[in-house]
Order: C-alpha cells, then sequence, then structure tokens
C-alpha cells in the first residue's frame, strides 16, 4: 500500500539529510525587535513592514516602526493580513511589492503574516502566482531568492520564522496548500516576547498547541534526525513547563520567552523531520471550517496519536519524559488530553459534517502522502474513524 508515496519519503529521508538548511540569525530576549530594526537600517533604505490589522491596531507594530524610520527608513505598511491567508492577498500584496520598490520585508505577526510575507516575496521574485509555487522544491525546478526577509513572531507559535515553509489557502479548492522551499527562509529574527504579553489566553493555548504538534509530529515522524530530535524534545520540556504559565498569567516574561523558544526549536525541527497526519487534517478543518490552525491541531493530536501508538509508543514515552510525565506513550497522550482540558481546549470540532469526509480525507492524504515520515500509514477506512471520533 502506498508504494509511490513510500517511496518519495525514503528518498527525502537519503536526501535531505545531505543538505543544508538555512537557520535564520535569531535574537532573543525583550527588545530585540528593536535591536533587529537596527540591523536593517544598518543595510535597507525601504522596507515593506507586512503585519495584521489587529496588531496596528494594538499599536505592536509602532516601536519598530518609530525605530526605522528614526534611523532614516523608508517604511511602508502592508496590514491586510487575514488568518489563513489567500492566494487572493498574496496577489494584494503583490501588487503592493510593485508600487513600492522595497529593498527587504519585515513581518510583524502570527503564522499568517510570516507566511504571507514568505509567499510574496518568493512569488515577486519569480514572477509566478503562489499556486505554481506549492509543492516540496526538491521536485520543482530552481527559483530566485526573494528580498531579505526579517521576522518579529507575535505568536508561539507556528514557528514559522524558521521554517523554509509557507502554508496558503486554496480557497477555491477549499484546501491548505504548502510551499516548501530553502529559499523561503527568513534572514534574520527576533523573539521578543514583549510583543506576546497581550497575546490572549485562547491564542495562547491553541498556539502553543500547535507547537507542540509540531514537536510531537516531528519526533515521530520517519525522517527525524539526532539534531530534530533533540529540538523536538527541548521543545517539548519547555511548552510542558511554560505554556500552562503563559495561558494563566500572560504577562509572565519568563514564560513567553521561553515558549516563543519552544515554538522556534519546533519549527526547526519540523522544517527537516516534517508534520504528520495531524496537521494534514488541521489543515483541512481550517479550510473548511475556519478552525484555527493551533486549535484544529490541539484537537486532532490525540485522537492521531491513538492511532499511531502501536509504531511508535517508544518515542512518545520519550517526548512523555521531557514533559515529565512517566508511564509510556499512552500516558504520555492522556497527559495532551489533560493538557488540551486546562487549557479550554474542546475535544471535538464543532463544525465537522460527515459530508465532508471524503473531502477531507482526499486533501489530506494528498498533503501527507509522498511528503510527512508518518510512522503508521492510514487507509480510508482508518482516517473516517478518526474523524468520526472528532464529530461533535
Ligand atoms: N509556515 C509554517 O511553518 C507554519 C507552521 C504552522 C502553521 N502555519 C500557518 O500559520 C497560520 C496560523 O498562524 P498563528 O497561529 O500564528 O495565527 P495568526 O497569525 O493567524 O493569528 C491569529 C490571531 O492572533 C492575533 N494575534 C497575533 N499575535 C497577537 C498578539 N501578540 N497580541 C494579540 N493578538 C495577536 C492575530 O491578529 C490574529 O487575529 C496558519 O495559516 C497555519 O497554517 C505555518
Ligand atoms: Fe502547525
Amino acid at each position: 500500500m502506498y508504494l509511490i508515496p513510500k517511496v518519495r519519503v525514503a528518498l527525502n529521508r537519503v536526501v535531505l539529510p545531505l543538505l543544508k538548511f538555512p537557520v535564520p540569525e535569531t535574537f532573543v530576549g525583550a527588545d530585540t525587535a528593536l535591536v533587529l530594526c537596527r540591523k536593517i537600517a544598518e543595510t535597507h533604505e525601504r522596507v515593506l513592514l507586512v503585519t495584521d490589522p489587529s496588531l496596528v491596531s494594538l499599536g505592536l507594530v509602532d516601536g519598530c516602526i518609530n525605530a526605522l524610520r528614526s534611523q532614516g527608513v523608508t517604511v511602508k505598511v502592508f496590514s491586510e493580513v487575514e488568518p489563513d491567508p489567500s492566494f487572493a492577498l498574496i496577489e494584494r500584496g503583490l501588487e503592493v511589492m510593485h508600487s513600492f520598490d522595497a529593498d527587504a520585508l519585515l513581518a510583524i505577526g502570527g503564522g499568517s503574516t510570516i507566511d504571507t510575507a514568505k509567499a510574496m516575496s518568493l512569488s515577486f521574485a519569480n514572477k509566478k502566482h503562489p499556486s505554481q509555487l506549492t509543492g516540496l522544491w526538491l521536485y520543482a525546478l530552481p527559483r530566485k531568492r526573494g528580498l531579505p526577509l526579517y521576522v518579529v513572531p507575535t505568536t508561539a507559535g507556528t514557528g514559522s520564522e524558521a521554517t523554509v515553509v509557507s502554508v496558503l489557502s486554496d480557497v477555491a479548492n477549499e484546501t491548505k496548500v504548502t510551499i516548501i522551499e530553502p529559499k523561503l527562509a527568513p534572514s534574520s529574527v527576533a523573539l521578543d516576547p514583549l510583543l506576546t504579553l497581550g497575546l490572549p489566553a485562547p491564542i495562547t493555548a491553541a498556539t502553543g498547541m500547535d507547537a507542540l504538534t509540531h514537536a510531537v509530529e516531528g519526533f515521530v515522524s520517519t525522517m527525524a534526525l539526532a539534531e530534530t530530535d533533540k529540538q523536538c524534545l527541548e521543545a517539548t520540556r519547555l511548552i510542558a513547563l511554560s505554556l500552562p504559565i503563559a495561558y494563566s498569567d500572560g504577562p509572565d516574561i519568563l514564560a513567553r520567552r521561553d515558549m516563543l523558544v519552544a515554538s522556534n526549536l519546533a519549527g526547526l525541527a519540523f522544517t527537516r523531520a516534517g508534520v504528520g497526519y495531524v496537521h494534514a487534517i488541521a489543515h483541512q478543518l481550517g479550510a473548511l471550517y475556519h478552525v484555527p490552525h493551533g486549535l484544529a491541531n490541539a484537537i486532532v493530536l490525540p485522537y492521531v496519536l491513538d492511532f499511531s501508538l502501536p509504531e511508535c509508543e517508544k518515542r512518545l514515552a520519550l517526548l512523555g519524559e521531557a514533559a515529565g510525565v512517566r508511564g509510556g506513550g499512552a500516558a504520555f497522550i492522556a497527559w495532551i488530553r489533560s493538557l488540551n482540558e486546562s487549557l479550554g481546549i474542546p475535544s471535538k470540532v464543532s463544525a465537522l459534517r460527515r459530508e465532508d469526509f471524503d473531502k477531507i480525507i482526499n486533501h489530506a492524504f494528498a498533503e501527507a502522502h509522498g511528503t510527512y515520515g508518518v510512522p503508521r500509514y492510514m487507509t480510508r477506512e482508518d482516517a473516517v474513524v478518526v474523524l468520526e471520533k472528532l464529530l461533535p
């Protein structure tokens, strides 16, 4: 079963460890967003700032705009980013790039903002619609690098500031698609906890569980490497310690910093080791019902792990140890369920409809098979069993 996808994953497993993945220069700590702006001002004159409208109204981008302008940089703001960025949004961003001759991009925001900036940059440099850039670059023609991209993540998170991935919504086909391309990697990043102190508790919970899902799926992936293992274990340890604190006491700066570091480590790991069925299914729940990405992952994670457990019990037990949970892989899954509950995350997807199962499975399998190193392959019947458990 799945001979061609398995051959592709085997090929990825041989080729990917031989490739050098770009790791962005990363500043960590309070006010590093301003350090990053100083760095930008040393080499750039015209910066296009990509962000979303909520962050503008919260004043979260003001510090960087002022810092850049006071150092002589011309800044234009593109603040139309919406959650789950679509091709249409990228097209609007490209129009702005054509009218404002930027020499760098600065993304301040969550994964949606970072992925928008990445796709804009690659699309612009290659004069190609983003839909022509999707898929794993190993199977594509060589492409040109975009403008230097600087990133300040405001959620913790997608880890997108550390990944070679941009996730976009293909609205016409009701699915999400990914561009996986090393040239998407940002140049420099600031993990500045001051920008995440006000992140509302439900978004803290959902985005934190996204980071945990990256660590878990990256760790049980058959494409995992010794280095990604270390990153996943450390991310899991930090999330177990800090996510409950960041959720209940938002302004706790150390918990916020540790969550940014964890999310970044998990991003560095999964950009090489890949993710798995949790993401493949969660992306469809985002595309069809606009379930926020982290929330969808959090809900789906324990069910997919129940399914995968027979093929990755030892790996899950190790993640459990990192989280301070004894009792093996099943105990780790039980711990995830209780963490979800303590973070106010439901165990069902309220919008899910049985009529959509076929569409969800088709798109999830198209995403996962041949790209992700899933530890246990699902038949369609297995996937139906998982989806039934998610029904309200
Ligand atoms: N490229 C990757 O490697 C990667 C990995 C995982 C997920 N993703 C993608 O990232 C997207 C999700 O990103 P996300 O979870 O970061 O959410 P998001 O960027 O969609 O933001 C969610 C909400 O949080 C708000 N917000 C963000 N930061 C805030 C702050 N500091 N204070 C107050 N409000 C704030 C935003 O305004 C928005 O309303 C999805 O499209 C997902 O598929 C990408
Ligand atoms: Fe994710």
